[in-house]
């Protein structure tokens, strides 16, 4: 800082010094002209009135007249003198003082007589600068000598020294303040706040403060400051998961992180790519008036992938339902999300509304949605939706050919129900891709799944992939029997997988998960900041309850969202004392409500809450709220945290995330869990209160032991499940999908080296 300072002082001295002496330079070289033009002019007019005297006094021939002429002109201001020359150059008459001075004819009086006219130059005269104004003399139109009129100049220099001496002063004093004044704003604001900077910065990488406390006032450099704590962000995380990794490899465990996971899928890939393709987009871009809002949609599979996305750059191929998602997109209906930021590219396909209809609404949601959740509701099989189905499978497949064109040996994630079929169309084309297929619902034994028309074309689409995926064995199970039962192939019970037509078929299960890695960076609420942040929420929803339970779910018959409220109901007429004081909180969103069952669902749920309300409410409680609309995470996030139970009474589930989003939202360790037997989230989670959704008394009895469990028994059961969410989080589920898919030896492989050995033989 000294040496800056230094060479700052410096700099300005030398600069502002030759800046000012320049202007100096030129001011007086101004002041100089403008003195000698003065000078002249004086002269000139001089000259001209001594020329026509003279002229007259020539006339009367008289040399001491002309003397005494010149003497009384000779007094002026500045004035030297004044000199009269005959023809020839001999002086006639000159002032006493001149005539000490000039000893010859000045040549400038020579040539005016020459020339005729006046002539004027700067000349010394002795040790003295002098201006000397030659003019002719005439008698009747004839040149009969010449004038002199000899300035003093030496003001002239006078004047030019004060000037330049007045601006070494001003240039001193200039140096002087500019450098002060400099020095106290660097100081002021920049080595002050560098210095405090520095400090912050220390504290920052000490990890003393944690980034975004106490940025202290940094004026100028405040963007840098905010470059600074993103980087210091982004080393605290690097520094948490280094932690991590230590602690656990201290532990000898091994826990999935989203870094490890990053690690993981690029070792695997082998500079290769990962493609996702799933119907529901993880973002919907939609019109609000003017605006355009982003809107994250209600999903368990958007909820899962979106972490494995933003893990790895990748590319996520999906249906464009958002009715202005074609605005945002470039040419080819491709964007970086999430949005503000952008991790991986998402690939948006559009589909008509007739084949909306047939393909999602018909085929998948009418037809394979009930078909494959046991939940009561009949499936709908219609040749005219199968054949849309068939179609936007085909379309599916060509936007994913499409992307992982220039990728040799992709690795593509095909999701769920809707795509049953794109697994053997890719293969078909690149047989060196590796393609999995994950199945997000249940699957249904095979006597169940026999009611579907397409059975054989929908297990043969499947059987393209090289790896299906189930949440619990269960269901590849279910699948096994259902491949058993309807094609011909082989069925190795004991590595679970199939052989069709020389393919192999790895089928295993992989319990999906939700991201729970950060509970040891964040302080635990074991001190009732969840119960101030409940009744700020149940003043905000305007009513009073002591206790409080939350369920979140779409708007779905397999929820089982009115056997809940009859449980609730049930709770509240055999426990009487809980009424004024329980209320529970539905967070509802609105699904696939074009479809009647569903349309009529979201009715009987309103109603069904109306009713229960009317039977109990009193003053300012009430036992159900329903909130009939989309939550965002951080909303919903709120609930959880705030809630004594939280109630999951799924009819029929491949896994519910719900249950384990809750479970990620305590890090209090406290709330309890009442979760359905038939999800398949009861499989891991076994110290949630499980129940039989449609046993209403059971429900009702588990909810009374939620909310008089002991705190103990509550914190105890809450910290295994946390556990289990933390090891068995959603960064294992695709950590361990990847790489089973791509330890895989595909047919392509085998091909090859088939291939080279005949080649080898020959
Ligand atoms: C289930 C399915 C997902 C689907 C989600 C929401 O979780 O397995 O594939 O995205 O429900 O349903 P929607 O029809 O709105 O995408």
């Amino acid at each position: 800082m000294r040496l800056l300072s230094a060479r700052l002082i410096v700099s300005l001295i030398v600069g502002i010094t030759l800046v000012s002496l320049g202007f100096s330079y030129y001011e007086v070289v101004g002041e100089k002209r403008s003195l000698r033009n003065d000078l002249e002019r004086r002269a000139e007019v001089l000259g001209e009135s001594v020329a026509g005297n003279v002229e007259k006094s020539w006339e009367a021939g008289s040399q001491r007249g002309l003397q005494r002429l010149v003497q009384r002109f000779g007094n002026r201001e500045h004035l030297l003198g004044v000199a009269v020359y005959d023809r020839q150059g001999k002086t006639m008459a000159i002032t006493s003082e001149l005539g000490q001075l000039l000893t010859t004819t000045p040549p400038e009086v020579t040539k005016a007589m020459a020339e005729g006219h006046g002539e004027s130059s700067f000349v010394r005269v002795g040790n003295t600068p002098a201006q000397i104004f030659a003019l002719p003399l005439h008698r009747q139109d004839q040149v009969v000598g010449g004038l002199a009129v000899v300035h003093d100049a030496t003001y002239i220099r006078a004047q030019s020294l004060r000037v330049w001496r007045a601006a070494f002063l001003r240039v001193l004093v200039q140096v002087f303040l500019i450098v002060l004044i400099t020095l106290l704003i660097v100081r002021w604001s920049i080595a002050g706040p560098i210095a405090r900077a520095a400090q912050w910065m220390r504290e920052l990488r000490t990890g003393r403060i944690s980034s975004r406390q106490q940025m202290p006032d940094l004026d100028l450099f405040r963007p840098l400051a905010w470059e600074v704590v993103t980087l210091a962000e982004s080393l605290s995380q690097a520094r948490n998961a280094a932690e991590n990794e230590a602690r656990l490899r201290e532990a000898s465990e091994s826990m999935w992180t989203a870094d490890r996971l990053a690690v993981q899928i690029q070792t695997r890939l082998q500079g290769s790519r990962l493609f996702v393709v799933s119907n529901r987009e993880p973002y919907m871009h939609q019109h609000n008036g003017k605006l355009i809002d982003v809107v994250v949609p209600p999903s368990g599979l958007v909820s899962a992938l979106e972490p494995v996305l933003n893990a790895c750059d990748g590319t996520w191929i999906a249906h464009g339902s958002g009715d202005a998602d074609t605005e945002v997109v470039d040419a080819h209906d491709r964007l970086r999300v999430p949005p503000d930021d952008p991790r991986y590219t998402l690939r948006r396909l559009w589909l008509s509304k007739e084949e909306e209809e047939g393909y999602y609404y018909g085929f998948a949601n009418e037809g394979l949605w009930p078909l494959c959740h046991i939940a009561h509701t009949r499936p709908l099989f219609r040749a005219q939706d199968w054949q849309h189905y068939q179609d936007v499978n085909r379309k599916f497949t060509a936007a994913v050919l499409e992307e992982i064109a220039d990728t040799p040996n992709p690795v593509v994630l095909v999701q769920d129900y809707h795509f049953a079929l794109l697994p053997r169309m890719i293969k078909e084309k690149r047989p060196d891709a590796r393609v999995a297929i994950f199945w997000h619902i249940p699957w249904p034994n095979q006597e169940a799944f026999a009611i579907c028309p397409w059975q054989r074309q929908l297990v043969d689409g499947l059987l393209g992939a090289d790896l299906i995926g189930f949440h619990i064995q269960s269901h590849c199970n279910n699948f096994l029997q259902t491949v058993d039962r309807t094609l011909e192939s082989r069925v190795d019970w004991e590595h679970f997988s199939v052989l069709r037509q020389s393919h192999r078929t790895m089928v295993r299960p992989f319990p999906i998960s939700v991201d729970l890695t950060d509970d040891e960076s964040v302080e635990s609420d074991r001190h009732g900041v969840n119960y101030l942040e409940r009744s700020t929420l149940m003043h905000n929803l305007g009513v009073e309850a002591e206790f409080m339970g939350v369920g979140v779910d779409r708007v779905d018959y397999t929820k089982g969202i009115p056997e809940r409220f009859c449980a609730i109901e049930q709770f509240l007429e055999k426990y009487p004392k809980y009424q004024g004081k329980f209320t529970f909180v539905q967070i509802g969103a609105p699904s696939r409500t074009h479809i009647k069952r569903y349309h009529d669902l979201l009715a009987e749920v309103e109603a069904e809450s109306e009713r229960i309300n009317w039977r109990f409410q009193t003053g300012k409680w009430k036992p159900i709220i329903f909130l009939k609309r989309q939550h965002n995470h951080q909303e919903i996030e709120r609930y959880y945290s705030a809630a004594d139970l939280c109630l999951v009474t799924s009819l029929h589930d491949g896994m519910n995330l719900v249950a384990k989003e809750f479970i990620a939202a305590r890090r209090d360790e406290r709330g309890v869990l009442i979760l359905s037997q038939f999800t398949g989230a009861a499989r891991e989670l076994r110290d949630a209160l499980l129940v039989n959704p449609y046993n209403i008394d059971q429900t009702a009895e588990a909810i009374r032991a939620a909310l008089e469990m002991e705190p103990e028994e509550k914190q105890l059961r809450m910290h295994r499940m946390r556990r289990n969410v933390k090891e068995h989080n959603i960064y294992r589920w695709a950590g361990s999908l990847i790489t089973e898919l791509c330890e895989l030896r595909l047919d392509a492989d085998r091909d090859r080296e088939k291939f080279r050995g005949n080649v080898a033989v020959a």
